[in-house]
């Protein structure tokens, strides 16, 4: 393996794309101009949440003026053998509201969304059912989690430790449906040329579409290219293919022309998933020191009709804490609502979220600090794996928070702080995500006097990867950052993975030094050399756990009149590895704790128990933070490299950065007032 020489890696680089971006010049998916001549689709979407649909009246779309096709359930091309949750417009059977029951293609955007308007529907309707409960007879065990976790864990008799505990804690949690809302939405612009489907499309990586739609239109990979090289922010819908892709595919096929689907903001609400709710039952056992002697983790959340999601919510609690006694669980209820998806940090958020909220009420009823509660529960092994970490500094994450906030000295004393109308508290709380790999290839052609071209399909959705990569592949080719010219972000480059659960530079990096390793020491001829390299998983996996910690702290103002929440400072101390850009870093973690804190506050999708539809579906009722709501952001990391786990060092930084901080400002709340808010957001309502 090439050695980094690290002239270029962990420096504070600033973003190679941003020249482009504010320029305008770094097109996203659906402002590609393919050829001037593209149409436009819109979608007609079943207001039932279940049902058939017993009429289609399409007269009136097609006799508008440019309308060039309606795509129905009778009409629409048939799609090969997918799954349910991406199958659209292929017979009359609705299983949630929103669901695409037939397709507009028009020569204008406008045109397009009046004859949409126009489409009659009728369905023969039956009461969804939307409500997650704990008291429902159907829920159920999925074979196994998201990832491919274990459904549950156990290891001991955790009711009898519980029992026995001289102190312990009992407490249900929820958190509410959550919808991924990237400033980008979903877009794709279709076009068949020939049996060549070409789309131009907003996505977490091309190669994670080419299974579907290359299966849902029956072609080989070799007539599937997909184009993404610049992408508007995601945080996990964009990691899969949904129904809106197909039918752009169906669309261009259809019409022979250049189609363009941009989904709009409510669209964003039902048709590219949705972070399901939770309800946590959290009971921790312990010695009167503090010593947890059992831990349990029960979980109970949502899937849809159409795909089997089962979030693995209570995963990083089978690994934060030692106790002899343990026990996690899942289960699922199936209900009438879209598919559900992952988003940032999809399990860690809302599970990290319950156990280090019930960390804090333990510290609170034990009278021990809840810093110097998590640092005497500290394991010096995965206690459920019983294999070391490769790396763990969590421990070192929480000294350095609390000597970076101002922790020492602190009132355990909640609510007797006041400052004019405000109510003052702080909190804290640990956070985990797990550092994965997976396999990615890398190809890179030298020619004399060029720069090096450094092909990968791998994909920067605004993390500034493709600046990190450009950085690692100076390095590794031992040449300053100008001399990589560095491609991504298209299904015809090099096969890797996605941008998905912070494994894009662990895998991405390491394919490119594998290539850039076929060229050390070699003389390029004149005609130029061409060398491709693969790296990807070995078995660290299974010797080593690997996560990356962290530790926020938080202070909340609560007023007292109106139950407003102000969050006019946080901390965050993160042991993720090797950095490689600070710049781009300290945006992934900064960027993580304010969607936690717009998790702690604002986001809550509502459902409609009656109609089972999302209700606040747009960004006027659906709140997420504004630069208004984030204060003064505290943000730093250990000094860490996990050699044991891939060559760079590097441990995954796009997700940990959310996972925790929703319960510090939780916890700080309760500081603040002397007032538990169990289930997220903590609203203004929920003071009084
Ligand atoms: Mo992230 S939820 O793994 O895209």
């Amino acid at each position: 393996m090439t050695a980094t020489t690290e002239r270029a890696v962990g420096s504070d680089v600033r973003r190679i794309d941003g020249p482009a971006k504010v320029r305008g010049l770094a097109p996203y998916a659906f402002e590609h101009e393919v050829d001037g001549t593209a149409v436009f689709v819109a979608l007609v979407q079943s207001t039932a949440a279940k049902g058939r649909i017993t009429s289609i009246d399409t007269s009136a779309a097609q006799a508008l003026t440019g309308v060039l096709a309606v795509l129905t359930h009778e009409n629409a091309p048939r799609l090969g053998d997918v799954a349910d949750e991406v199958v659209v417009l292929q017979s009359d059977r609705v299983q949630y509201v929103g669901e695409p029951v037939a397709a507009v293609v028009a020569e204008t955007s406008e045109v397009a969304r009046d004859a949409a308007a126009r489409v009659v529907v009728t369905y023969d309707a039956q009461t969804p059912d939307v409500e997650l409960r704990t008291d429902r007879d159907d829920l159920y065990a999925p074979e196994q989690l998201m990832a491919g976790f274990e459904t549950d864990s156990v290891i001991g008799d955790v009711d009898a430790a519980l029992a026995a505990a001289p102190v312990g804690v009992d407490i249900t949690y929820e958190t509410p449906n959550q919808h991924n809302n990237p400033i980008e939405m979903h877009a794709t612009v279709a076009r068949w040329d020939g049996d060549v489907l070409r789309m131009w499309d907003a996505n977490q990586g091309p190669h994670n579409l080419v299974p579907v739609i290359t299966e849902a239109f029956g072609i080989t990979e070799d007539r599937l290219h997909i184009v993404s090289p610049y992408v508007g922010g995601a945080f996990g819908s964009k990691a899969y293919t949904h129904v809106h892709q197909l039918i752009a595919g169906m669309a261009a096929k259809v019409t022979g022309r250049t189609v363009k689907l941009e989904l709009t903001r409510p669209q964003m609400f039902t048709l590219v998933g949705h972070r399901t709710p939770t309800i946590q039952r959290l009971r921790l056992g312990a010695e009167l020191d503090g010593t947890l002697t059992a831990i349990s983790h029960e979980v109970v959340e949502h899937t849809s009709q159409n795909a089997e999601f089962a979030e693995q919510t209570a995963t990083a609690t089978r690994l934060m804490y030692a106790a002899p006694a343990r026990r996690t669980t899942h289960r699922l209820a199936r209900l009438d609502v879209p598919a559900p998806t992952i988003m940032r940090a999809p399990g860690e958020t809302p599970g990290m979220y319950a156990l280090e909220s019930a960390m804090d009420e333990l510290a609170v009823v034990l009278g021990i600090d809840p810093v110097e509660l998590r640092l005497r529960n500290e394991p010096d092994r995965d206690p459920e794996r019983d294999v070391p970490f490769s790396t763990r500094n969590l421990v070192a994450c929480l000294r350095q928070g609390a000597e970076r906030f101002g922790w020492a000295g602190r009132d355990p004393r909640p609510g007797v702080r006041e400052d004019g109308r405000w109510l003052v508290g702080t909190g804290v709380a640990a956070a985990t995500y797990p550092t994965r790999r997976r396999p990615s290839a890398a190809r890179i052609e030298a020619v004399p006097g060029k720069p090096y071209v450094v092909s990968i399909d791998a994909s920067d959705i605004g993390t500034g990867a493709w600046t990190a990569l450009t950085q690692i592949a100076a390095d590794a080719l031992r040449v300053p950052m100008d001399r990589v010219d560095l491609r991504i972000g298209d299904s015809r480059l090099p096969k890797a993975s996605g941008a998905g659960g912070s494994t894009g530079i662990t895998s991405w990096g390491p394919a490119i030094m594998a290539a850039a390793e076929q060229l050390a020491d070699r003389d390029i001829p004149a005609g130029g050399l061409t060398v491709t390299g693969e790296a990807g998983p070995g078995d660290e996996a299974e010797q080593y756990s690997s996560h990356a910690f962290g530790a926020h702290f938080a202070e909340v103002r609560v007023d007292r009149d109106s139950g407003e929440v102000r969050v006019p400072r946080m901390t965050g101390v993160f042991a993720a590895g090797r950095i490689i850009n600070s710049t781009t870093g300290r945006s992934q973690f900064l960027g993580g704790m304010t969607m936690g804190l717009s998790m702690a506050l604002h986001e809550e999708s509502v459902l409609d128990r009656t109609h089972g539809h999302y209700a606040n579906h747009d960004l006027a009722e659906y709140h997420i933070a504004a630069n208004a709501d984030v204060g003064e952001m505290d943000i730093s990391w250990i000094d860490e490299v996990d050699d044991l786990h891939n060559p760079l060092g590097a441990k995954g930084i796009g997700e940990i950065g959310i996972v925790g901080s929703a319960a510090a400002i939780g916890n700080a709340y309760w500081h603040a007032t002397g007032r538990r808010v169990r289930d997220l957001p903590i609203t203004p309502d929920k003071y009084f």
